[in-house]
Order: C-alpha cells, then structure tokens, then sequence
C-alpha cells in the first residue's frame, strides 16, 4: 500500500457494519493507514457526518435498520455529506445490486469476505483519488483569488492613472478646476437613472473623466484667454476633440474613451463638431457627456460671469433639449436638476 498522507494526517474512514467482527476485520486491514471511525448503525453513521468529515465511507449493504444504498441516498441528500465517496460492502453482488450500488452514488463495491490486499489497493486509490480531487479544487481556488486580487489591483491602477490624468487636464484651466471629474460623475447619474449596467456606468465614468485630455494639446494663453475668441483661436480649442480622440486611440482596450473625447461636442441637431453627426449618430455615452458637460459649465464661474442661478440652468437645457442635447438624456438632466431643490449637486460632486 502507497503510503500517501493527507498532508500531515491521516485519512479519516467511517465504516459501517452492524457485524462487529467485519468491523475489527476492516480496522486489522486499513488501521495502518487510516483513522477508523466504527458504527454499527445507518442512522448513527448519518449523526456522526452530520456533525464530523470523512474522507471515505464503508457502508455494508444488509443491515438491520437501514440499507446500505438507504444511507447512501440520505447522504446525497444531504450538502454537508454528498461528495463524501462510499463503497458498499456486499456478500452477494448480482447485477442488479451492482447497477443499483452505482446508480446510488457510490464510487466502488468490496465483496464479502474481504481479499486484504485488494480491499487495500481499492481502498487506497478512491482516497488518492480524492486526495488529488481536492487538492486541485484548492489550487485552482487560491489561482482563482490570485488572477482576482491581480485584476482589482491592475483595475485601481487604471483608474488611479485617469484620475491623475484627469487632473492634469484641469490644471490646464483655471476657470474650470475639477471639470473632468464633476463631468464624469453627472454623466455616471444620467448613465445610472438611464439603465445603464455598474459596469457600463463605470466605463461612461471613466470616458467623462478624459473627454476634455485634448486641451493637453491647445495652448493654455488660448484656453485661459479672459477675452473673446478669434475665430482662429476657436478652431484651435474645437480641435482639442480630434487631438484627445488620437491620444485614447493607443487605448486598444477601451475604444470608447478615443470615442467620448471626439463626439462629446456634438450636436443632436446636427451642428456640433468636429464631425457634424446628428440624432443617434452620436455615439450614446458622448450625448450623456454633452448634457453633463454643459451642466458643469453652466455651474462653473467663469471670467466673464458667475456661477449661473439653478433656474436659468435648468431653463437652458429644456431650451437645449432636442436642439443640442438629445431630448432623453436632457430629461434625465432635469430630473436630477429638479431633485438638486438645494443646488447642492455641484459642489457634492
Ligand atoms: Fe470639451
């Protein structure tokens, strides 16, 4: 007999007999190798695995009070006893009790009386058996629980990164400190009231959060320029839509980060840019990003004003609702605005 040890102890082995010879035969044949665990009972045998673990069952077929295959099926029943393997113990095996012991559950048969060295050999390989079972159970959990702990971690890692990017873009701008993030959470509301998964609500966080990184590419004395625009200067800060769209492209495994910054200053009514698409042509999350957008802007000091008062605010999107915004996400702006009775969401953001 291979002497394989379940980690530092031995295999437990209940062994259920009401012939208390056969039950001293088993202990003088396995004893070495396992701990034995004797009843003369099925219902005892069901009591001790309700309350203890075995790693394998000897259940003889004839006794008095319950069969073997009887405690065998209650054991199936029951979750804390149904992957226990068992082998029925049997003086006659005709086929139909050996299709019976095998339809019940059990993993193996041992006919009465007992050859030692084959009852050894059997007995030995279900417990490798289950051995190996169990332990590869347990490997592939703890790989289970690396491979998560390495996503969460790779998952913070990311979002830390767009934050610190996110902040850097509104460092650029003076008059909109914290632009990105308020964005990215209004349009993480309108996404959420919307319908929108916990994931799809995280990915329109993250595209709100890096719709403005093209200003990176437009001089600051422009973008913080306190008096009127050229309109050379105009064109230079709508082209900051097309240089953050080439910037998230290298972002292969989020396309709809390069997709937010280029589309979130388009129109619904077909007058925006940088490519003039209208209606549902706009990519959804860049008309939720719209609306968020010019929320903020509207909620923003400006050089040339203050923050604006929350009815004109709410005036201007019912104004901007199927002209500029699409009319479902200005809806859902509303809502949020009419729910704001303080004028609190901006400054909770
Ligand atoms: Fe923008």
């Amino acid at each position: 007999m291979i002497d394989i040890r379940y980690g530092e102890i031995k295999p437990t082995l209940l062994a259920v007999d009401n012939d208390q010879v056969t039950l001293h035969l088993i202990d003088k044949i396995l004893g070495a190798q396992v701990d034995i665990t004797k009843k003369s009972k099925g219902c005892d045998a069901l009591d001790y695995l309700a309350r203890h673990s075995a790693d394998l069952v000897l259940l003889d077929y004839n006794m008095q009070d319950m069969n073997g295959i009887e405690v065998l099926k209650c054991m199936k029943q029951r979750a804390e006893m149904k992957n226990i393997p068992v082998i029925i113990l049997t003086a006659d095996v005709d086929i139909e009790l050996e299709t019976e012991v095998f339809q019940s559950g059990a993993v193996d048969f041992i006919r009465k009386p007992f050859v030692p060295m084959a009852m050894q050999e059997r007995v030995w390989r279900i417990l490798q058996n289950e051995y190996l079972k169990k332990n590869l159970r347990q490997e592939a959990a703890h790989q289970m629980r690396l491979a998560e702990e390495r996503l969460a971690a790779s998952d913070r890692l990311f979002h830390q990164t767009i934050l610190a990017l996110a902040k850097t873009i509104d460092a650029k701008d003076k008059y909109t400190q914290g632009h990105s993030q308020r964005v990215a959470d209004y349009v993480r509301r309108i996404a959420k009231i919307a319908g929108a998964s916990p994931k799809k609500q995280q990915e329109i966080y993250c595209m709100g959060l890096l719709h403005d990184i093209g200003k990176i590419g437009v001089p600051s004395a422009i973008i913080n320029k306190p008096t009127r625009l050229t309109d050379e200067e105009y064109e230079l800060i709508k082209s900051h839509t097309t240089i953050g769209s080439d910037i998230l492209k290298s972002i292969k495994e989020f396309p709809m980060l390069s997709i937010g910054a280029r589309s979130h200053h388009e129109r619904w009514d077909g007058k925006g840019y940088p490519d003039g698409l209208a209606g549902t042509d706009i990519p959804e999350e860049a008309r939720m990003i719209a609306v968020a957008d010019a929320y903020d802007a509207m909620t923003s000091r400006r050089s040339y004003r203050d923050i604006m008062p929350q009815e004109r605010v709410r005036r201007e999107v019912e104004r901007g609702r199927g002209t500029q915004f699409d009319p479902h996400f200005a809806d859902i702006m509303l809502t949020l605005i009419h729910e704001d009775t303080d004028f609190l969401m901006r400054s909770n953001s």
